[in-house]
């Protein structure tokens, strides 16, 4: 990913007026991205972001709502891991199970958690890679599409478990790594750039003025990726949907408040 890369994509900000309007804002684009995906191929795939932020969206996701999601049809995959096991405070699936998971009619087999249980990342970071390419056979040669990567951002500008200055933030050959965090759980495993970037939609999820920094750095053309590793996220589909509240979007020059 260059940076003037970084700087030509497609993007736009949606600001709610607080954390709350946020959470309605996007579970409402993440069920319409949901239903339309079923609409238009029969299926889709999801890469759930971790953290705190999207847990208040996904138990909005879990309430029976309008137009309503068949999950039936509905595949789950996860952005990264911290290296914990699933029933561990920390798991970015544990949170997604008891948030969503474990209270929508979605069959277990089709929710591709990573085993944040192993004790070696780079081994699970490859057993992951291999269920995502068996999983969603990309065509030879070409990268695995999600339909909706969710992502969430943290103050240093990291995505995912993309942190600055780290290898991961360079990977161009394989669908996930492990990474390195600085801050507890460290060990972590993340989907690359090149796998969040064939997806469909992009959707990235920020709340709260300590995000406030990273995100004027993001939407600032010349910031090093590797200072902002969420400014590489630039999906081929061209279209970046930032979804953030009035306290993150604060440092942005011109927020429109929806
Ligand atoms: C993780 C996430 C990470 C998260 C950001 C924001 O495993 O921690 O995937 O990228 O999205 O750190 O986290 P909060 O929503 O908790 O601020």
């Amino acid at each position: 990913m260059t940076d003037d890369a970084a700087d030509a994509h497609e993007r736009r900000a949606v600001v709610a007026s607080d954390g709350q309007a946020l959470t309605a804002i996007a579970g409402t684009h993440v069920r319409r991205r949901l239903v339309d995906a079923i609409a238009a191929r029969g299926a889709c795939w999801i890469a759930l972001a971790g953290g705190r932020t999207p847990k208040a969206v996904y138990e909005r996701l879990a309430e029976a709502g309008t137009p309503a999601i068949d999950w039936a049809r509905v595949h789950v995959a996860f952005g990264d891991e911290r290296l914990v096991p699933p029933d561990h405070a920390d798991s970015n699936y544990g949170m997604a199970r008891a948030a969503l998971l474990a209270r929508v009619p979605i069959p277990a087999h089709q929710v591709h958690r990573i085993e944040g249980e192993r004790l070696d990342a780079d081994a699970a970071a490859a057993a992951y890679s291999a269920v995502l390419a068996g999983a969603l056979r990309p065509e030879p040669g070409a990268w695995p599409v999600f339909d909706l990567v969710l992502l969430g951002v943290g103050a240093d500008g990291h995505t995912a478990s993309i942190f600055p200055g780290t290898a991961a933030v360079r990977e161009t050959r394989r669908l996930a790594v492990a990474g390195d965090a600085p801050t507890a759980p460290e060990r972590r495993v993340t989907l690359t750039f090149p796998v969040l970037n064939a997806a469909r939609a992009v959707v990235i999820l920020a709340s709260g003025a300590d995000k406030a920094s990273a995100i004027a750095r993001a939407f600032t053309d010349g910031t090093p990726v590797a200072e902002c590793p969420v400014r590489g996220v630039r999906p081929a589909s061209g279209m970046v949907t930032w979804l953030l509240d009035a306290a993150a979007a604060a440092d942005l020059p011109t927020p429109a408040i929806e």
